[in-house]
C-alpha cells in the first residue's frame, strides 16, 4: 500500500532501534517522514525508541543510554512535536513485557522459527539468545498493547506485522472477543533509499554514512570522501551514475537540481567543486537542527525529560490494554 499522509485519520504507531547516531539516510528515509506523517490532523502518532530490542545485540550499558539519547535528539532537533505526539521510550512502560509473555502463549514455535530475523542468524545458532528469537512477540506487543491502527514500517518489517496479526487473531479466537486490536502495516514504497559514500544503500553497518549530527570536519571528511570516477576536471560528467549527484538531488529543489545537471554535463567542474556544493547544502538544510541536536545531547536531563513526560502520557493507554487482556486470560 502506498502512503498518503494526509488521508489517514488514525492511530499511527511505529518504533525505531537505538542503534546509533542517525544519519542522513535515516533522517530523510525515516526521521522526516515520520514528522511529516504526525503533522497530519487527526492523526495520533506514536513513536517509541526500542531499547529492549537492542539488548539482543547490544550489551553495553553506558552505549545503550546514549543511542536513546543520540536517537531522541535527533527526532527532537529535526523538528518532531512530542507534546502533540506520543514519543517515549519503550523500557519506560514495563506493561510491554506482561503483554510479551501472554502472547508469546499463543505464538506456535513454527511462527518464530520461521521469522526472517532468526532464519537468516539461524546458521550459526549458538549466537541467537532467545531474546532474538522471540523478538517479533516483543514487536508485536509493542503494537498491540496502544490499539495501533496502522504501522509504518519498511518492507523488511512486513512479516513481523502479519505475525502480530495472527498472535493478536489467536489470543481474541480463544475468547470469542476482540480484545486485541488487529493493526495494519503501512509499507512505506514512497521513500528512496539513500545511497551512501560509496553508493551502496547508506547503512551505519557498511561505513559509508553522511553522519548529519557529527563536527563540521568529520562531515567534510565524509563529504568529501565520495567515491567518484577519475574523469578529469575539464571532461563533461554524466551526473546519473554520480553518488555526489544522487544525494544533491535528494537535498536540493528542482532549480539547484537542474543547475548541478548542467555544471556536470558542461565541463569545466570537478568533482571536488560539486562535493563542496552538497556540504554547503548539507550544512544549509541541517544547521539550525545540528545546533538543536548539540544543545539537547550537552542537557541529557532535558532529553529524560521529554521521554518521561512522553512516558506519563502513554502508560495510561497500556495499562488499560493490559487489564482487558488480564481479565480475559483469568489474571
Ligand atoms: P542502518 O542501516 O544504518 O543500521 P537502521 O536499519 O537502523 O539503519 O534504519 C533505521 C530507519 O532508517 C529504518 O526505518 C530504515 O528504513 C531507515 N533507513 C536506513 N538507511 C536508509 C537509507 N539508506 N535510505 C533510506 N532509509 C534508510
Ligand atoms: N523491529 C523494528 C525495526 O527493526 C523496530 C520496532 C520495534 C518496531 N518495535 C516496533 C517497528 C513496533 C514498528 C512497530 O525497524
Amino acid at each position: 500500500m502506498c502512503f498518503n499522509y494526509n488521508s489517514i485519520m488514525a492511530r499511527i504507531l511505529t518504533g525505531i532501534q537505538s542503534s546509533g547516531v542517525p544519519h542522513l539516510g535515516n533522517a530523510l528515509g525515516a526521521i522526516e517522514p515520520g514528522i511529516e506523517m504526525s503533522k497530519a490532523t487527526g492523526n495520533e502518532s506514536f513513536f517509541f525508541i526500542a531499547d529492549l530490542h537492542s539488548l539482543t545485540s547490544v550489551k553495553d550499558a553506558a552505549k545503550r543510554r546514549e543511542n536513546v539519547h543520540a536517537v531522541a535528539a535527533a527526532w527532537l532537533a529535526l523538528g518532531f512535536d512530542s507534546d502533540k505526539n506520543y514519543f517515549y521510550r519503550q523500557s519506560d512502560i514495563p506493561e510491554v513485557t506482561e503483554l510479551t509473555w501472554y502472547l508469546s502463549c499463543f505464538t506456535p514455535y513454527p511462527m518464530l522459527a520461521n521469522a526472517h530475523s532468526f532464519k537468516d542468524k539461524s546458521d550459526r545458532l549458538s549466537d541467537v539468545n532467545a531474546g532474538l528469537f522471540t523478538y517479533p512477540v516483543l514487536m508485536a506487543a509493542d503494537i498491540l498493547l496502544y490499539d495501533a491502527d496502522k504501522v509504518p514500517v519498511g518492507k523488511d518489517q512486513q512479516q513481523h506485522l502479519e505475525m502480530t496479526r495472527d498472535m493478536a487473531g489467536a489470543l481474541n479466537h480463544a475468547y470469542g472477543v476482540e480484545v486485541l486490536k488487529l493493526p495494519e502495516s503501512v509499507i512505506r514504497e514512497d521513500v528512496k533509499t539513500v545511497p551512501g559514500t560509496d553508493g551502496q544503500k547508506m547503512s551505519k553497518s557498511y561505513g559509508n554514512t553522511i553522519d548529519i549530527f557529527t563536527s563540521a570536519k568529520a562531515l567534510k571528511k565524509q563529504v568529501m570522501g565520495i567515491l567518484t570516477d577519475s574523469t578529469p576536471l575539464e571532461e563533461p560528467k554524466n551526473p546519473d551514475t554520480c553518488n555526489v549527484f544522487a544525494l544533491y538531488r535528494l537535498l536540493a529543489d528542482e532549480d539547484r537540481t537542474a543547475q548541478m545537471r548542467q555544471n556536470y554535463l558542461g565541463g569545466n567542474y570537478g568533482y571536488g567543486h560539486a562535493k563542496k556544493a552538497l556540504l554547503e547544502l548539507i550544512l544549509e538544510r541541517y544547521g539550525s537542527a545540528r545546533e538543536k541536536y548539540q544543545s539537547l545531547m550537552a542537557d541529557p536531563d532535558q532529553i529524560e525529560a521529554f521521554l518521561k513526560a512522553g512516558a506519563d502520557k502513554a502508560r495510561p493507554i497500556a495499562q488499560a490494554v493490559l487489564q482487558r487482556v488480564r481479565e480475559k486470560t483469568g489474571f
